[in-house]
């Protein structure tokens, strides 16, 4: 991991002194952005217009002499990925400085949960349910990365999945587009802030631009088939989200969707993006994504790679060459039309002009490497608490009680301050890490707890230390076991195909199971592991996904009860991988198999006769159920839910209906729970899913005390795309449901008694 220096050598502070000094004159300069834009714009010419749709990444902190001469002619507007504070600064100064227009690049670099202060995966974020934490979350993020010269980030990613396989399912919000909005808004606004042009403020990037998260198979980079009403009704929601929240910056994706490569395809960037949500930011292509369509059969070669990309409307590409070898012959000959440049640089000036790199430039000088602020380790504990998913907890094993005499801590990753910090953990520092070993053992005493690692690593498949792991069991009152996957496991073309706990990771929790001392495991993961059969074994389970730099300390606070567990699934969990895609909002189908009888593989009689066995959609084997369904996850307490009520029986669109309930801590902690609304529209032009999550708020609650809670339910989210792909909200009845997962609650029912207008 490279890490910033932290040495600023004094010829280059003079030299950048100079072009500060240089820059801040301009910084009274009172035009409007607009005008800037388009006086700077009628000076460029065409090869510098191209250098400003052209990002490339860092050399190793060096700065080749090609590297040097494009950035003096003004080829180059954005680096991704320069981490060494000198060169950074060095290649700002030849832009500034050295080229005929002084315009600055735009550093960008993947803050994806986290800079120096790594929070929860994005994932696990989403398992707070409280999108707050994630706004202040990024707002730290911006805090660092401005510190250390960055402008822009590209995240968040919202790519709505229903494949646990895919292992950039940890980079995203899960898979409701409703509970996603809240985030991608929430993260957005932390990253932006109030004013792109603050000092500690960077741009934000919706990504990746759109059907990334449809892949077929759950491999990473796959094909996406998406019916356009699905597109609009489950992919796209969060990007619209994103974009009314003034997000700065959207990224294509990889895949092809429905046979058009996002980086080609003027439906999603043009028609849908531009002309019909009006997003004015603008657009980069992701790593290659652009030359990439001509292996996905859909370019013939560079020059056509150019001309579809930027006629689709791809305003900067990253790291590839297709816009720097080939766009000026392509205006030149009239292939390409200028404007289509023009509107381009335009877009990326305005950023460029409003984060203040011109005017400002001072504001993103790399300072010297940064400890996390106490602020921030406070933030990272908080979100990493309440991410938590607490799945089981047979005879209330959980929370342990101070005085248990001694505590086993089984496990690889018990005391890895690397692999919790999970996928794009890059400019972390482990050394940053607090280990859940070390925070067990800063609460109970060192004399407490026995510790063995087992195993190397997730994957390692080396028995010969589990003797002494079993004596480890043996010799303490209980187990925690600490299994689960490295971070590398999940994130960018990390699909797995099997779900287990990898390695010898089961063989391990078999044989300390065995022991019979009460056991919890704890699994640290980037993504829903196939877990039921583990799960079974052991008394407790802790689902902590990847934690993050303040992991031990939450997982202690959780362990001993100072705080009960809070989070809830943002992801159905599968039974065996044969079972996905399973989710939450399916459609019920004309043979649902809920409330039939249903035949399991083992009842069927040898030769029997050939029938279809309760005519149910399910499996022989696994049924219909999850393992653990959307919005699941239990608590130290135990919440009752009673009195709900609906302010209307009846409504018209644009109504807003006040689903209220009454809300009692009825166990011995005070603990937090999600209220979750959700609703069914029963019947429509299309057929509509039997759940979707419409509302939800985290409440503190202490033991026996009762809080009514009222979520409000917008009439204009009752609706969903005609075959004509208008939105629409049909009459007729809706059934509610209010409580603390997707398959449990209260229920009623109302009326939409007036047509769309
Ligand atoms: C490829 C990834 O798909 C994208 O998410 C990331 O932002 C870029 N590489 C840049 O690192």
């Amino acid at each position: 991991m490279r890490r910033l220096k932290i040495i600023f050598p004094a010829l280059f502070l003079s030299v950048c002194t100079i072009f500060i000094l240089h820059s801040s004159l301009n910084a009274k300069d009172t035009k409007n952005t607009e005008q800037r834009v388009e006086e700077l714009l009628a000076k460029m010419t065409l090869i510098e217009k191209i250098g400003q749709m052209v990002q490339i990444n860092d050399f190793d902190g060096k700065i080749p002499v090609d590297l040097r001469r494009a950035l003096k002619e003004g080829r180059i507007g954005s680096m991704l990925n320069e981490m060494v504070p000198e060169t950074s600064m060095e290649i700002q100064c030849i832009a500034r400085e050295e080229s005929r227009l002084g315009i600055p690049l735009i550093m960008a670099r993947d803050i994806i949960h986290g800079f120096r202060t790594i929070f929860p995966i994005p994932l696990a974020q989403a398992a707070t349910w409280e999108s707050e934490l994630a706004r202040a979350s990024a707002r730290i993020a911006a805090e660092e990365a401005t510190a250390a010269g960055f402008h822009w980030t590209f995240a968040p990613m919202m790519d709505i999945t229903r494949d646990p396989r895919w292992g950039r399912i940890a980079e995203g919000f899960g898979e409701d587009p409703f509970l996603a909005r809240h985030f991608v808004a929430a993260m957005v606004q932390g990253f932006q802030g109030e004013d792109l042009g603050a000092p500690d403020t960077i741009a934000a990037c919706a990504k990746h631009f759109v059907g990334y998260g449809a892949a077929e198979g759950g491999r990473d980079y796959d094909t996406a088939y998406i019916p356009e009403n699905l597109l609009r009704d489950l992919y796209l929601p969060p990007f619209k989200s994103a974009v009314d929240a003034g997000v700065a910056t959207v990224m294509t994706s990889f895949n092809e969707i429905n046979g058009i490569p996002s980086s080609g395809n003027s439906f999603i960037l043009r028609r849908i993006l531009r002309d019909e949500w009006g997003f004015d930011g603008f657009v980069v292509s992701d790593w290659r994504s652009t030359e990439e369509m001509i292996t996905h059969g859909y370019c013939k070669d560079l020059p056509d790679v150019a001309q579809k990309s930027v006629t689709a409307g791809v305003d900067m590409e990253m790291q590839s060459s297709a816009f720097t070898d080939h766009l000026d012959e392509l205006v030149n000959d009239g292939v390409v039309p200028l404007r289509h440049v023009d509107d381009a640089v335009r877009r990326i000036l305005k950023i460029k002009f409003k984060l203040g790199l011109f005017d400002n430039p001072e504001f993103y000088r790399p300072a010297l490497s940064q400890k996390p602020s106490s602020r921030a380790l406070e933030l990272a504990k908080e979100v990493a608490t309440k991410s938590v998913v607490l799945l089981k907890n047979k005879n209330g094993l959980l929370p342990l009680a101070k005085d248990v005499s001694s505590v086993a801590i089984i496990g690889p990753l018990a005391d890895d301050p690397y692999e919790v910090l999970g996928t794009w953990n890059r400019d972390g520092n482990p050394d940053d890490t607090i280990t859940p070993l070390t925070a067990i053992r800063d609460f109970l005493g060192a004399e407490k707890i026995h510790y063995e690692k087992a195993l190397e690593y997730s994957r390692d498949k080396d028995m010969t230390k589990f003797s002494a792991a079993e004596a480890t069991a043996k010799k303490s009152d209980m187990v925690l076991m600490f299994l689960g996957e490295e971070a590398i496991l999940s994130g960018e073309a990390h699909s797995r195909a099997y779900l287990n706990l990898p390695g010898a990771q089961e063989a391990l929790l078999d044989r300390i199971v065995k022991v019979g001392k009460p056991t919890a495991l704890i699994v640290l993961a980037g993504r829903p592991l196939v877990i039921g059969a583990s799960a079974e074994k052991v008394d407790a389970v802790l689902y902590a996904w990847h934690p993050g730099t303040m992991t031990g300390p939450a997982l202690a606070d959780l362990i001993f009860g100072l705080e009960s567990p809070s989070g809830k699934l943002p992801i159905t969990f599968p039974k065996t991988e044969g079972q996905i895609p399973v989710y939450y909002a399916h459609k019920n189908t004309g043979r649902p198999p809920a409330g039939r009888k249903l035949t399991m593989i083992d009842d069927i009689p040898v030769r029997a006769y050939q029938s279809s066995l309760g005519d149910a959609s399910r499996y022989l084997d696994v049924g219909y159920e999850p393992l653990f369904p959307f919005g699941y996850g239990l608590s130290y307490s135990t919440f009752d839910y009673a009195n709900l009520k609906l302010s209307q029986q009846k409504l018209t669109v644009g109504d807003v209906l006040d689903a209220s309930v009454d809300v009692t801590n009825s166990g011995r902690f005070e603990a937090e729970e999600v209220v979750q609304l959700y609703m069914r529209d029963l019947v429509g032009s299309r057929t509509r899913p039997v759940r979707e999550l419409k509302g939800f708020r985290r409440i503190r609650l202490k033991p026996g005390e009762t809080q009514k809670v009222t979520l409000q339910l917008y009439t204009h989210e009752l609706g969903f795309h005609d075959p004509e792909m208008h939105y629409v909200i049909e009459p007729g009845q809706f059934d509610i449901q209010v409580g603390g997962s997707s398959q449990s609650g209260l229920t009623d029912s109302f009326e939409l008694i007036e047509l769309n207008k």
